[in-house]
């Protein structure tokens, strides 16, 4: 027989078989997680992605199957052919699945043999990351990847079937593409047959799904490969995945209607419940009060402004700061006057990495104010905090003075390490919020020039848009971010849809009419052919996964995952190219490359 399996069928997967199945004789097909030798008779381990079932072999019952047995190792690939049996009592495993029972092996082969593997197929691995990365398939197999990866799939179904059922077309949008405007670097791609020219890999399908609004699609969706040549942190990958979603004809309760509904189908995968409706909260209250847009709203701790309490004060650090427009803020730590000194300083380093000057901080202890700045601070202005802060005995405050940029930023960290390190942050609870009205755009210092907060195409809200020319800075944009647990979950925005607001957008943002035909020219092209009014949204696939699986790293939840430095270690990605492929598209490299002919 040329069957690779010998005519052999798998009847049954291992970890679905239990006490009802007894008595009946099942064909199984998996890897060894373990074989035992009890002098005589010789148990294995049986896995497949279901899970384990235990087989006994026992040379009286067939010594054939007993001889293969004999060979099995870790890892090796089997056949087993047996009955279901119930184990004698006193070797029943609570803590399997398929405990109750196990098979008595009648026939087996050897499918194909392994080396020794390099890691262990097992739950709690402590081997480095990187070499679960370069053995992936062996990472693989491991239960927790397992059900990552079922997880994965199933949420890309419950997607598509929910879009599906809303009405949506989903249609794939070219890899080989231009530049897209989302504001990281790209990824560029050589054409061999255009010589000297790039594509650029997508940021993401924001231009094509606008286009294909100006197509007449109407409801378009994709779980898209998105591609970022950015500073990879813990939650970032250079290749990640969106749920990437248009509509025509819509408002932006119409696309928070349809978001919240897929996204409360996605969380009961894992039984995490989802309001009917999602508060909602503006950019400038977040910032305010969270020092941050993606708010983690399960603690308090709230930041709070002093300015007008010190704006006279005799303590220069204070009154200067607010002299030259910036702030002082607040956070008090309750119970927290006990920390130590050396506490504090680790506080005040943590601050300085986030650029504030100098943490400021008072403590109620033992019915006194202990605190470097009470010395500058007159009765009226420490009573004025004080009442502020709603202090107490045994609080701890503590300030910065600073711009209002990085007096958010620096507490707004500072609020999320003193949670985490004080427990006070409910971890079984889950707190969705829409953030909106966000600015249209922002300074940027480094290349001074104002740049979209979300991409050129956001469209501003219909009461600022008088604004654009004389206050650009005050226009309020028609975006939104879906934030869980100060995670952003996804953004998006309703679009400009003509031409002339377009192009107001792009002075605004001193873009000239050159460089957006250069960079846009179809989209403004396909603009002058009956745009209909439209907007959407893109969720981080990758970072639900992380939430839904409670897992810390994004690269436990994408099966072939790249380093911090963007490296693949399984496949060794990128790698250099020989100098023949370089010839063919005609680049010449400006380093030392060693000769691969
Ligand atoms: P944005 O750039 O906000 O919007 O991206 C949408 C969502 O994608 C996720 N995300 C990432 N996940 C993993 N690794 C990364 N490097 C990464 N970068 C972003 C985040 C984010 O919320 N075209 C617009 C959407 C629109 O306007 O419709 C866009 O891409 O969860
Ligand atoms: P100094 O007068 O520089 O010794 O500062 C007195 C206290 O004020 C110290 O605890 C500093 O950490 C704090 N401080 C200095 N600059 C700032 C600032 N920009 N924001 C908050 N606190 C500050």
């Amino acid at each position: 027989m040329t069957d690779v399996l010998g005519g052999r069928k798998r009847s049954d997967y291992c970890g679905e078989l239990s006490l009802e199945d007894k008595g009946r004789q099942v064909s199984l097909m998996g890897w060894v997680q373990r074989r035992r030798d009890h002098g005589g008779v010789i148990f294995i381990d049986l896995r497949d992605r279901s899970g384990l079932v235990q087989v006994v072999f026992n040379p009286e019952i067939d010594s054939t199957a007993f001889k293969e047995a004999d060979r099995l190792r870790t890892e090796y690939v089997v056949y087993v052919r047996g009955t279901v049996r119930n184990r004698p009592e006193g070797n029943i495993n609570p803590d399997l699945s398929t405990g109750e029972i196990e098979i008595k092996a009648e026939d087996a082969a050897v499918l194909n043999e392994a080396e020794t593997p390099p890691l262990q197929i097992k739950e709690n691995l402590e081997v480095g990351e990187d070499l679960r990365l370069k053995y992936r398939y062996l990472d693989l197999r491991r239960p927790k990847m397992q059900d990552i990866i079922k997880l994965r799939h199933r949420v890309n179904k419950v997607t598509r079937d929910y879009l599906d059922e809303e009405g949506f077309y989903e249609i794939e949008t070219p890899i080989l593409t231009r530049s897209t405007p989302e504001g990281a670097r790209d990824y560029l791609v050589p054409s061999r047959v255009n010589e000297g020219e790039f594509y650029a890999l997508p940021q993401s399908p924001q231009l094509f799904k606008q286009i294909l609004m100006v197509g007449g699609m109407e409801k378009y969706f994709q779980i898209a490969r998105c591609f970022r040549d950015e500073d990879l942190r813990a939650n970032r990958q250079p290749e990640f995945t969106q749920i990437d979603i248009e509509m025509s004809f819509v408002n932006r309760d119409h696309i928070f209607k349809i978001s919240e509904n897929l996204i409360k189908k996605i969380f009961a995968l894992v039984e995490i419940e989802v309001p009917e409706t999602i508060p909602i909260m503006s950019y400038s209250q977040a910032l305010k009060e969270y020092g941050t847009d993606s708010p983690d709203l399960r603690f308090g701790m709230k930041l709070k402004d002093i300015s007008d309490i010190v704006a006279e004060s005799e303590f220069n650090v204070f009154r200067k700061v607010i002299e030259n427009g910036g702030q002082v803020k607040g956070i008090k730590v309750r119970g927290g006057a006990e920390v130590s000194r050396s506490k504090i300083d680790e506080y005040t380093d943590f601050a300085a990495d986030y650029g504030a000057k100098g943490l400021a901080w008072i403590a109620y202890k033992g019915g006194d104010v202990s605190s470097p700045i009470t010395k500058f601070l007159s009765e009226n202005e420490l009573s004025g905090i004080q009442n502020k802060m709603k202090a107490d005995e045994g609080d701890l405050l503590l300030f910065v003075a600073d711009s209002p940029k990085i007096t958010a930023n620096v507490l707004g960290n500072l609020r999320l390490k003193i949670a985490r390190e004080r427990d006070l942050i409910p971890a079984e609870e889950n707190k969705f919020v829409w953030i909106v009205d966000f600015p249209l755009l922002e300074y940027d210092e480094q290349n001074k020039r104002y740049v979209p907060l979300h991409h050129p195409f956001t469209s501003p809200v219909k009461e600022d848009i008088p604004l654009l020319e004389e206050n650009p800075e005050q226009v309020k944009a028609n975006a939104y971010d879906l934030v869980l647990n100060g995670e952003e979950l996804g953004g998006g925005s309703i679009r400009i849809n003509d031409k002339e607001l377009q192009n107001r957008v792009f002075q605004a943002l001193g873009i000239d009419k050159e460089e957006a035909r250069e960079k846009f020219g179809f989209l403004m092209e396909a603009f002058k052919y009956g745009a209909p009014p439209h907007g959407g949204i893109a969720f981080g696939l990758d970072r639900i996964i992380m939430l839904l699986s409670g897992t810390d790293s994004i690269r436990d939840v994408i099966a072939f995952p790249k380093t911090q430095r963007g490296t693949c270690l399984l496949t060794g990605a990128p790698a250099e190219v020989s100098r023949a492929q370089l010839e063919e598209l005609n680049i010449n490299l400006n380093v030392d490359s060693k000769d691969k002919n």
